[in-house]
Protein backbone atom coordinates (compact mmCIF):
# COMPACT_ATOMS: atom_id res chain seq x y z
CA UNK A 1 0.00 0.00 0.00
CA UNK A 2 1.04 3.55 -0.68
CA UNK A 3 1.47 5.88 1.31
CA UNK A 4 -2.03 8.43 1.60
CA UNK A 5 -0.72 12.42 1.73
CA UNK A 6 -2.81 14.37 4.39
CA UNK A 7 -4.59 17.43 3.92
CA UNK A 8 -3.79 19.69 6.31
CA UNK A 9 -6.21 19.64 9.51
CA UNK A 10 -6.80 15.91 8.44
CA UNK A 11 -5.43 13.05 10.37
CA UNK A 12 -4.80 10.39 8.26
CA UNK A 13 -3.83 6.64 9.39
CA UNK A 14 -0.08 5.74 8.98
CA UNK A 15 0.57 3.41 5.82
CA UNK A 16 0.97 -0.33 6.50
CA UNK A 17 4.10 -1.86 5.87
CA UNK A 18 4.93 -3.91 3.21
CA UNK A 19 7.53 -5.96 1.51
CA UNK A 20 11.16 -4.86 2.33
CA UNK A 21 9.97 -1.34 3.63
CA UNK A 22 12.12 -1.29 7.10
CA UNK A 23 14.40 -3.86 6.64
CA UNK A 24 18.24 -2.86 6.93
CA UNK A 25 19.63 -0.84 4.13
CA UNK A 26 22.21 -2.61 1.94
CA UNK A 27 25.11 -0.57 1.73
CA UNK A 28 25.28 1.57 -1.63
CA UNK A 29 21.90 0.30 -2.98
CA UNK A 30 20.58 2.93 -5.53
CA UNK A 31 19.01 6.12 -5.05
CA UNK A 32 15.07 6.20 -5.18
CA UNK A 33 15.31 2.57 -3.20
CA UNK A 34 13.27 2.44 0.17
CA UNK A 35 14.85 0.86 3.53
CA UNK A 36 15.68 2.75 6.61
CA UNK A 37 18.97 3.85 5.44
CA UNK A 38 19.02 4.88 2.21
CA UNK A 39 18.94 8.33 0.66
CA UNK A 40 15.57 10.59 0.74
CA UNK A 41 15.59 11.37 -3.26
CA UNK A 42 12.81 12.64 -4.85
CA UNK A 43 11.12 11.98 -8.57
CA UNK A 44 13.01 14.93 -9.56
CA UNK A 45 16.32 13.55 -8.46
CA UNK A 46 16.98 15.72 -5.78
CA UNK A 47 18.49 14.49 -2.69
CA UNK A 48 17.27 15.51 0.71
CA UNK A 49 19.94 16.56 3.33
CA UNK A 50 18.10 19.15 5.22
CA UNK A 51 15.18 18.83 7.71
CA UNK A 52 13.69 21.85 9.35
CA UNK A 53 12.03 21.12 12.59
CA UNK A 54 9.51 23.50 14.01
CA UNK A 55 9.57 23.00 18.11
CA UNK A 56 7.15 25.39 18.76
CA UNK A 57 3.93 27.64 16.92
CA UNK A 58 4.80 29.88 20.14
CA UNK A 59 6.58 33.26 19.87
CA UNK A 60 7.63 36.37 21.80
CA UNK A 61 7.05 38.51 18.62
CA UNK A 62 4.08 39.39 16.71
CA UNK A 63 6.15 39.92 13.17
CA UNK A 64 3.40 41.00 11.13
CA UNK A 65 4.47 39.26 8.25
CA UNK A 66 4.11 35.83 10.34
CA UNK A 67 1.52 35.96 12.67
CA UNK A 68 -2.14 38.38 13.51
CA UNK A 69 -1.26 40.13 17.03
CA UNK A 70 -4.15 38.53 18.31
CA UNK A 71 -6.58 35.27 18.47
CA UNK A 72 -3.83 32.84 16.83
CA UNK A 73 -5.17 29.47 17.45
CA UNK A 74 -2.22 27.95 18.90
CA UNK A 75 -1.40 24.16 18.30
CA UNK A 76 -2.92 22.09 20.99
CA UNK A 77 -0.19 21.30 24.00
CA UNK A 78 -1.13 17.40 23.72
CA UNK A 79 0.34 17.60 19.50
CA UNK A 80 3.63 18.97 20.08
CA UNK A 81 6.39 16.46 19.82
CA UNK A 82 8.05 15.69 22.98
CA UNK A 83 11.75 15.10 22.82
CA UNK A 84 11.95 11.68 22.35
CA UNK A 85 9.91 11.87 19.36
CA UNK A 86 11.28 14.61 18.20
CA UNK A 87 14.83 12.24 18.58
CA UNK A 88 13.41 9.35 17.21
CA UNK A 89 12.16 11.08 13.98
CA UNK A 90 15.64 12.55 13.70
CA UNK A 91 17.55 9.41 14.38
CA UNK A 92 15.79 8.31 11.08
CA UNK A 93 16.19 10.99 9.03
CA UNK A 94 19.61 10.76 9.62
CA UNK A 95 20.02 7.62 8.82
CA UNK A 96 18.63 8.46 5.66
CA UNK A 97 20.76 10.48 4.79
CA UNK A 98 19.86 14.23 6.50
CA UNK A 99 23.08 15.78 7.66
CA UNK A 100 21.84 19.01 8.63
CA UNK A 101 18.82 19.81 11.37
CA UNK A 102 17.34 23.41 11.89
CA UNK A 103 15.24 23.96 14.33
CA UNK A 104 13.02 27.03 14.48
CA UNK A 105 9.21 27.98 15.64
CA UNK A 106 7.95 30.29 16.48
CA UNK A 107 10.48 30.58 18.34
CA UNK A 108 12.91 27.47 19.62
CA UNK A 109 14.13 29.48 22.39
CA UNK A 110 10.85 29.27 23.75
CA UNK A 111 11.34 25.28 24.19
CA UNK A 112 12.22 24.55 28.20
CA UNK A 113 13.79 21.27 26.90
CA UNK A 114 15.73 23.42 24.09
CA UNK A 115 19.25 22.50 25.46
CA UNK A 116 18.37 18.91 25.73
CA UNK A 117 17.18 18.81 21.78
CA UNK A 118 20.64 20.36 20.99
CA UNK A 119 22.34 17.46 22.73
CA UNK A 120 20.49 14.70 21.68
CA UNK A 121 19.84 15.73 17.80
CA UNK A 122 23.76 16.56 17.70
CA UNK A 123 24.70 13.26 19.25
CA UNK A 124 23.16 11.21 15.91
CA UNK A 125 25.20 10.01 13.47
CA UNK A 126 24.39 9.59 9.59
CA UNK A 127 24.59 5.91 7.48
CA UNK A 128 28.10 6.31 7.01
CA UNK A 129 29.14 6.88 11.00
CA UNK A 130 29.67 10.85 10.18
CA UNK A 131 28.27 13.62 12.25
CA UNK A 132 25.44 15.79 11.91
CA UNK A 133 24.78 19.64 12.12
CA UNK A 134 22.57 21.57 14.73
CA UNK A 135 21.29 25.08 13.73
CA UNK A 136 18.76 27.35 14.85
CA UNK A 137 16.85 30.26 13.16
CA UNK A 138 16.18 32.47 16.51
CA UNK A 139 14.39 36.04 17.23
CA UNK A 140 17.58 36.11 19.65
CA UNK A 141 15.88 37.23 22.51
CA UNK A 142 17.05 34.58 24.98
CA UNK A 143 20.37 34.11 23.45
CA UNK A 144 22.30 35.91 25.91
CA UNK A 145 21.60 33.79 28.84
CA UNK A 146 21.24 30.50 26.53
CA UNK A 147 23.69 30.68 24.22
CA UNK A 148 26.60 28.86 26.31
CA UNK A 149 24.44 26.06 26.85
CA UNK A 150 23.87 25.17 23.45
CA UNK A 151 27.25 25.39 22.17
CA UNK A 152 28.15 23.28 24.64
CA UNK A 153 25.62 21.01 23.98
CA UNK A 154 26.65 20.99 20.33
CA UNK A 155 24.54 23.96 18.45
CA UNK A 156 26.87 24.52 15.33
CA UNK A 157 24.86 27.57 13.40
CA UNK A 158 22.42 30.25 14.29
CA UNK A 159 20.24 32.53 12.37
CA UNK A 160 18.93 35.49 13.78
CA UNK A 161 15.75 37.82 12.78
CA UNK A 162 16.10 41.57 12.63
CA UNK A 163 14.16 43.51 9.99
CA UNK A 164 14.81 47.16 11.27
CA UNK A 165 17.78 48.87 13.63
CA UNK A 166 15.11 51.66 14.33
CA UNK A 167 13.07 51.15 17.66
CA UNK A 168 10.00 52.59 16.63
CA UNK A 169 9.61 50.48 13.76
CA UNK A 170 10.74 47.12 15.51
CA UNK A 171 7.86 47.60 17.69
CA UNK A 172 5.75 48.53 15.06
CA UNK A 173 6.51 45.75 13.09
CA UNK A 174 6.95 42.81 15.46
CA UNK A 175 4.13 44.33 18.16
CA UNK A 176 6.58 44.18 21.15
CA UNK A 177 9.23 46.52 21.87
CA UNK A 178 12.30 43.95 22.10
CA UNK A 179 14.32 45.76 19.89
CA UNK A 180 17.20 45.89 23.02
CA UNK A 181 17.09 42.41 23.40
CA UNK A 182 17.36 41.22 20.26
CA UNK A 183 20.64 43.37 19.78
CA UNK A 184 21.56 41.65 23.28
CA UNK A 185 21.13 38.23 21.46
CA UNK A 186 23.31 39.50 17.95
CA UNK A 187 26.36 40.28 20.53
CA UNK A 188 26.00 37.50 22.44
CA UNK A 189 26.15 35.42 19.19
CA UNK A 190 28.57 37.36 17.47
CA UNK A 191 31.01 37.68 20.81
CA UNK A 192 30.78 33.22 20.58
CA UNK A 193 32.49 31.25 18.50
CA UNK A 194 29.76 30.23 15.82
CA UNK A 195 30.51 31.47 12.44
CA UNK A 196 29.03 32.29 10.47
CA UNK A 197 26.43 33.98 12.19
CA UNK A 198 23.66 34.83 9.65
CA UNK A 199 20.88 37.73 9.74
CA UNK A 200 17.80 37.20 8.00
CA UNK A 201 16.13 40.61 7.10
CA UNK A 202 12.37 40.41 5.05
CA UNK A 203 12.16 43.70 2.79
CA UNK A 204 9.03 45.29 3.31
CA UNK A 205 8.00 48.24 0.91
CA UNK A 206 7.50 51.70 3.27
CA UNK A 207 8.64 49.99 6.32
CA UNK A 208 12.31 48.93 6.09
CA UNK A 209 13.13 49.46 2.71
CA UNK A 210 14.98 53.17 3.20
CA UNK A 211 17.08 51.17 5.72
CA UNK A 212 18.68 48.05 3.47
CA UNK A 213 22.03 50.22 3.48
CA UNK A 214 21.94 50.46 7.37
CA UNK A 215 21.22 47.25 7.61
CA UNK A 216 24.31 45.77 5.97
CA UNK A 217 26.56 48.23 7.47
CA UNK A 218 25.37 47.10 10.59
CA UNK A 219 26.39 43.70 9.59
CA UNK A 220 29.45 44.23 8.72
CA UNK A 221 30.12 46.19 11.72
CA UNK A 222 29.57 43.31 13.72
CA UNK A 223 31.31 40.48 11.70
CA UNK A 224 27.57 38.36 10.68
CA UNK A 225 26.25 38.03 7.28
CA UNK A 226 22.88 39.38 6.82
CA UNK A 227 20.83 38.33 3.96
CA UNK A 228 17.50 40.22 2.96
CA UNK A 229 14.37 37.73 2.64
CA UNK A 230 12.00 38.35 -0.19
CA UNK A 231 8.17 38.55 1.38
CA UNK A 232 6.20 35.57 1.08
CA UNK A 233 2.60 34.83 0.94
CA UNK A 234 2.59 32.86 4.53
CA UNK A 235 1.26 35.71 7.31
CA UNK A 236 -1.82 34.56 8.91
CA UNK A 237 -3.29 37.06 8.16
CA UNK A 238 -3.14 36.34 4.01
CA UNK A 239 -2.70 40.10 3.65
CA UNK A 240 0.76 39.45 1.24
CA UNK A 241 0.14 41.54 -1.73
CA UNK A 242 2.62 40.92 -4.74
CA UNK A 243 2.60 44.54 -5.75
CA UNK A 244 3.96 45.51 -2.31
CA UNK A 245 6.82 43.15 -2.10
CA UNK A 246 10.54 44.22 -2.67
CA UNK A 247 11.98 42.51 -5.12
CA UNK A 248 15.72 40.86 -5.17
CA UNK A 249 16.21 43.08 -8.19
CA UNK A 250 15.15 46.44 -6.13
CA UNK A 251 17.35 45.16 -2.75
CA UNK A 252 20.29 45.12 -5.34
CA UNK A 253 19.70 48.40 -7.16
CA UNK A 254 19.56 49.64 -3.65
CA UNK A 255 22.85 48.58 -2.14
CA UNK A 256 24.54 48.76 -5.46
CA UNK A 257 24.15 52.87 -4.81
CA UNK A 258 26.72 52.08 -1.96
CA UNK A 259 29.03 49.47 -2.72
CA UNK A 260 30.29 47.11 -5.45
CA UNK A 261 28.48 43.84 -6.05
CA UNK A 262 30.19 40.99 -7.14
CA UNK A 263 27.98 37.56 -7.48
CA UNK A 264 29.67 34.61 -5.26
CA UNK A 265 29.75 31.33 -7.62
CA UNK A 266 28.62 28.09 -6.31
CA UNK A 267 25.72 28.36 -4.52
CA UNK A 268 24.73 24.49 -4.33
CA UNK A 269 21.30 24.33 -2.73
CA UNK A 270 21.57 27.37 -0.90
CA UNK A 271 18.48 29.46 -0.70
CA UNK A 272 20.49 32.54 -0.75
CA UNK A 273 22.25 34.04 -3.35
CA UNK A 274 25.53 35.83 -1.90
CA UNK A 275 27.39 38.86 -3.81
CA UNK A 276 30.62 39.84 -1.98
CA UNK A 277 30.77 44.12 -0.90
CA UNK A 278 33.49 46.01 -2.46
CA UNK A 279 35.19 42.61 -3.32
CA UNK A 280 34.50 40.88 -0.14
CA UNK A 281 35.31 39.98 2.84
CA UNK A 282 31.77 41.20 3.59
CA UNK A 283 29.19 39.57 1.84
CA UNK A 284 25.15 40.16 1.14
CA UNK A 285 22.87 37.32 0.33
CA UNK A 286 19.06 37.50 -0.97
CA UNK A 287 16.76 34.65 -0.78
CA UNK A 288 14.78 35.82 -3.58
CA UNK A 289 12.20 32.51 -3.16
CA UNK A 290 9.21 34.62 -5.22
CA UNK A 291 10.87 36.27 -8.39
CA UNK A 292 14.04 34.12 -8.43
CA UNK A 293 12.69 30.17 -6.78
CA UNK A 294 15.44 28.06 -6.19
CA UNK A 295 13.41 24.41 -6.35
CA UNK A 296 15.46 22.98 -8.78
CA UNK A 297 17.72 22.71 -6.32
CA UNK A 298 15.62 22.16 -3.46
CA UNK A 299 16.85 19.45 -0.50
CA UNK A 300 14.70 20.41 2.47
CA UNK A 301 12.24 18.85 4.10
CA UNK A 302 9.90 20.31 7.57
CA UNK A 303 8.17 18.65 10.41
CA UNK A 304 6.44 20.74 11.93
CA UNK A 305 5.55 21.09 16.00
CA UNK A 306 2.91 18.86 15.96
CA UNK A 307 4.36 16.34 13.70
CA UNK A 308 3.19 16.63 10.65
CA UNK A 309 6.08 16.38 7.67
CA UNK A 310 5.89 19.20 5.02
CA UNK A 311 7.92 18.77 1.68
CA UNK A 312 8.00 22.88 0.76
CA UNK A 313 6.78 25.33 2.78
CA UNK A 314 4.37 26.18 0.31
CA UNK A 315 2.82 22.76 0.48
CA UNK A 316 -1.25 22.12 1.07
CA UNK A 317 0.38 18.71 1.70
CA UNK A 318 1.34 17.25 5.28
CA UNK A 319 2.14 13.89 6.61
CA UNK A 320 1.14 12.95 9.96
CA UNK A 321 3.50 11.25 12.17
CA UNK A 322 1.57 11.09 15.00
CA UNK A 323 0.02 8.10 14.75
CA UNK A 324 3.24 6.34 13.81
CA UNK A 325 4.71 7.72 16.85
CA UNK A 326 2.25 7.35 19.61
CA UNK A 327 -0.43 4.58 18.06
CA UNK A 328 1.97 2.65 15.79
CA UNK A 329 -0.15 -0.14 13.92
CA UNK A 330 3.21 -1.70 13.20
CA UNK A 331 5.97 -2.94 16.13
CA UNK A 332 9.01 -0.98 13.89
CA UNK A 333 7.95 2.66 14.64
CA UNK A 334 11.40 3.46 12.81
CA UNK A 335 10.64 1.95 9.81
CA UNK A 336 6.92 3.82 10.00
CA UNK A 337 9.01 6.88 10.21
CA UNK A 338 10.87 5.60 7.29
CA UNK A 339 7.85 4.82 5.40
CA UNK A 340 6.46 8.37 6.49
CA UNK A 341 9.73 10.33 5.02
CA UNK A 342 9.79 8.63 1.74
CA UNK A 343 6.17 8.95 1.04
CA UNK A 344 6.49 13.06 1.65
CA UNK A 345 9.52 13.12 -0.46
CA UNK A 346 7.70 11.12 -3.27
CA UNK A 347 4.86 13.43 -3.01
CA UNK A 348 7.02 16.93 -3.64
CA UNK A 349 6.28 18.99 -6.46
CA UNK A 350 9.49 20.44 -8.64
CA UNK A 351 8.72 23.42 -7.80
CA UNK A 352 5.95 26.11 -5.38
CA UNK A 353 3.28 27.77 -7.37
CA UNK A 354 3.43 31.58 -5.57
CA UNK A 355 3.66 32.79 -9.29
CA UNK A 356 0.96 30.69 -10.68
CA UNK A 357 -2.84 32.56 -10.59
CA UNK A 358 -4.36 29.43 -8.90
CA UNK A 359 -2.02 29.29 -6.02
CA UNK A 360 -3.29 28.65 -2.52
CA UNK A 361 -1.73 29.52 0.66
CA UNK A 362 -1.18 27.33 3.46
CA UNK A 363 -3.46 27.07 6.10
CA UNK A 364 -0.79 27.39 8.39
CA UNK A 365 0.69 30.39 9.45
CA UNK A 366 4.94 30.84 9.14
CA UNK A 367 5.06 30.46 13.02
CA UNK A 368 3.37 27.21 12.41
CA UNK A 369 5.43 25.51 9.75
CA UNK A 370 8.84 26.59 10.56
CA UNK A 371 11.28 28.65 8.62
N1 LIG B 1 8.19 35.98 4.17
C1 LIG B 1 9.53 35.93 4.23
N2 LIG B 1 10.22 35.56 5.32
C2 LIG B 1 9.52 35.26 6.41
N3 LIG B 1 9.93 34.88 7.63
C3 LIG B 1 8.84 34.67 8.39
N4 LIG B 1 7.72 34.91 7.69
C4 LIG B 1 8.12 35.29 6.44
C5 LIG B 1 7.44 35.68 5.25
N5 LIG B 1 6.11 35.74 5.18
C6 LIG B 1 11.33 34.76 7.99
C7 LIG B 1 11.66 35.29 9.35
C8 LIG B 1 12.77 34.40 9.80
C9 LIG B 1 12.75 33.23 8.87
C10 LIG B 1 12.61 31.96 9.57
O1 LIG B 1 11.67 33.40 8.02
O2 LIG B 1 12.09 36.60 9.28
O3 LIG B 1 14.01 35.03 9.72
FE1 LIG C 1 11.82 23.79 -1.71
FE2 LIG C 1 9.33 24.42 -1.50
FE3 LIG C 1 11.21 26.10 -0.78
FE4 LIG C 1 10.76 25.53 -3.35
S1 LIG C 1 9.42 26.59 -1.98
S2 LIG C 1 12.70 25.74 -2.32
S3 LIG C 1 10.22 23.35 -3.21
S4 LIG C 1 10.77 24.20 0.20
Amino acid sequence: MTAIPVTIGRRMPVPAASGSLGAPAAPGAAPGAVGVGLPLVDSHGRVHRDLRISLTDRCSLRCTYCMPEQGNEWLAKSSILTVDEIVRVARVAAADGITTFRLTGGEPLLRTDIVEVVARLAGLTGPDGGGVEVAMTTNGIRLPQLLPGLIAAGLSRVNISLDTLDRDRFAALTRRDRLEDVLAGIAAAAASGLRPVKLNAVAMRGVNDDELVQLVQFAIDHDVQLRFIEQMPLDAGHTWDRDRMVTQHEILTTLATRWTLTEVPGRGGAPAARWLLDGGPHTVGVIASVTAPFCGDCDRLRLTADGQLRNCLFSTTEYDLLPTLRTPADPSVDAGIDRMLRACVKGKLPGHAINDPAFLQPARGMNAIGG
